[in-house]
């Protein structure tokens, strides 16, 4: 019997290489060469060397394997595992053009459960921006812990969305409060759509209940030593001043777009007000973001 194709595509790959670069080539531009800042960082805490036994948890398209088979050539192997089939797919094509499907295995499985990878069988184990997503993420260090040799390495970078949750909870409450404006309301609802903004909600959501602490302790309390911890948060203008681009990102897979949102949850006369008032803003580059990313770097005792 012939193994079903894995689907074309899900969320996964549908934000990674779609709505995350808003369908925009300026845009794209920008966001990749933003990832390979967090990449570049990432691998600098990773002593990585010729001959390594490599893994990549949640690898996407596989940027962090291709900056690592750049930085120390083709003798490192590597796993790049994902629970997304298409991103897979995709990762295990990009391998084929680089000449480096011989030095790679694509395994699907989530971040807290590499039941297929042996114990004590890599060098290095790392994610970017994809342990976010995993609900038990204390398991999730146990198992990246188990599959590294002793005096192996971590090295993750994080982004931290709690702040951009506490921020959609206090619009809520901003937008309740008496005397409130139209636009604030409409603000609101965006930022509702894209975040948990209660209390509970936050706490449910595998994205917003941690912080860069949280992470830390995960980590010391799976049994790595030398954990050390990095926040970077960084103010920067928003990366696009298209008001298309604008409308067609998202901050992260789960959430929808600006312009889904505007379709789906306002009225005719709603549209027209935030238009009025946001158009501008984007297009005179007057609208911010900000970045948080925590980078932790840590090692399997027992070298
Ligand atoms: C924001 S993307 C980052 C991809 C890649 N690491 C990068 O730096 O471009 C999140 C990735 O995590 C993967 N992912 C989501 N939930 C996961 C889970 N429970 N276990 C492992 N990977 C997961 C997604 O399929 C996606 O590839």
């Amino acid at each position: 019997m012939q193994a079903a194709d894995p689907p074309a595509t899900d969320l996964w790959h549908d934000w990674l290489l779609g709505r995350r670069l808003g369908h925009d080539a300026a845009l794209e531009q920008v966001v990749r060469a933003k990832v390979e800042r967090y990449v570049e960082r990432l691998l600098d805490a990773a002593a990585l060397a010729p001959g390594q036994r490599i893994a990549d948890i949640g690898c996407g398209e596989g940027v962090v394997a291709w900056r690592a088979f750049e930085r120390v050539g083709p003798t490192l192997s590597a796993l790049l595992a994902d629970v997304s089939a298409p991103l897979l797919e995709h990762a295990r094509a990009r391998a084929e053009a680089l000449g480096l499907a011989g030095r790679c295995r694509f395994l699907q499985c989530p971040a807290d459960e590499l039941g297929a990878v042996g114990d004590a069988s890599l060098d290095l184990v790392t994610t970017r921006a994809a342990l976010a997503y995993v609900a038990d993420k204390p398991r999730a260090l146990r198992e990246f812990l188990r599959v590294l040799a002793p005096g192996g390495r971590l090295s993750m970078a994080e982004p931290v969305f709690r702040d951009d949750a506490l921020t959609a909870l206090a619009l809520r409450q901003r937008a309740g409060a008496a005397g409130a404006d139209a636009f604030i309301g409409l603000l609101q609802r965006w930022k509702a759509a894209q975040f948990p903004d209660s209390e509970a909600a936050i706490a449910a959501s595998p994205i917003a209940n941690y912080s860069e602490r949280d992470l830390f302790a995960f980590a010391q309390a799976a049994g790595f030593e030398a954990v050390h911890l990095e926040l970077h948060i960084d103010l920067r203008p928003a990366e696009t001043r298209s008001w298309a681009a604008f409308l067609a990102t998202s901050p992260h897979p789960w959430a929808p777009t600006l312009g889904q949102v505007m379709a789906e949850r306002f009225s005719e006369a709603e549209r027209a007000l935030f238009e009025q008032v946001m158009r501008p803003a984007v297009e005179a580059g007057r609208t911010e973001t900000v970045d948080r990313v925590a980078y932790l770097s840590a090692r399997k005792p027992g070298a």
